[in-house]
């Protein structure tokens, strides 16, 4: 009998999460080096929560060195069985305004400078990352920011980039116009692929900060304008955290879309002796 524990990975502004009894900060050791922070360990309304700082207390992480291998794998250790990553992004489209929320469905993955893969020495597998993320965990995120009253919206792509410069205006129109990306953000890879050779069910809430520089009437992305915006989304972000364990079965039953059973499927090459 497996009990539910939800991971939230929260990203720039989202730095704790509210109500949380038994709050204490764990120090989990990786062989894969040093995570970003200590995990914050806790319930929230009968349900265990742990929550890991994706750039760090004190932000001192940028999208390129956050050690993703290592943050997968002490949630990993520590028994999470989903994980719900929270971002600040940029979007490609009108509709989808700053201060709205975005239940991401797919990826392009642009980084270039990451550790991507637990495998590749001694033991190779290749699973499957066709959808990426997992619609049922997807579903109770969706549910929650209805409750909290935030505008969200269901599935988007991803371009993940790699930072930290932004997009180029000649680069944000192709993404838009041409690769139907809905948002641009510089964290989502390779946490995502990560979690899923992990068997972990990962959902992403990308919270839009700003129209990145292909919108006319908004010109280029100013760091001004996302901060400002930034406060209102962790607010909104902190809220849907709250309405999760209502939403939540305690007891977890296997992934109807098979997350967490990714490695079942992988083609995998016998480890060396
Ligand atoms: N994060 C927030 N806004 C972004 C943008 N426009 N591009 C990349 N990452 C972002």
């Amino acid at each position: 009998m497996t009990k539910t524990k939800i991971g939230i990975i929260g990203g720039s502004g989202v730095y704790e999460i509210d109500g949380l009894k038994n709050a204490t900060w764990q120090n989990i050791e990786s062989p894969w080096g040093a995570p970003s922070d200590h995990v914050l360990t806790g319930v929230l309304d009968d349900i265990e929560m742990v929550f890991l700082p994706r750039h760090g207390r004190g932000h001192v992480h940028s999208p390129s060195t956050v050690p993703y291998r290592a943050n997968i794998d002490v949630l990993k250790r520590i028994g999470v069985t989903d994980i719900i990553s929270v971002s600040a992004c940029g979007s490609f489209r009108e509709d989808m305004a700053p201060g709205h929320f975005v239940i991401i469905d797919q990826f392009i993955d642009r980084t270039i400078a990451r550790e991507k893969s637990f495998f590749g020495t001694g033991c190779v597998a290749h699973v499957s990352v066709a959808h990426p993320t997992c619609p049922r965990l997807g579903d109770v995120c969706e549910t929650a920011a209805k409750i909290a009253g935030i505008t969200i919206h269901k599935g988007g792509t991803y371009l993940a980039m790699e930072g930290p410069q932004f997009s180029t205006l000649a680069e944000s129109k192709m993404y838009r116009e041409n690769w139907g990306c809905d948002v641009i953000g510089m964290t989502n890879m390779p946490e995502a692929k990560l979690a899923r050779e992990a068997e972990i069910c990962y959902a992403s809430v990308a919270m839009i900060t700003d129209y990145d520089s292909w919108h006319p009437d908004h010109g280029a992305v100013d760091i001004n304008q996302i901060i400002t915006t930034l406060r209102g989304n962790s607010e909104n972000a902190r809220s849907l955290i709250k309405q999760l364990p209502a939403l939540l079965d305690h007891i977890r039953t296997p992934c109807p879309h098979n997350c967490d059973r990714a490695l079942d499927h992988a083609i995998m090459t016998k480890p060396e002796s």
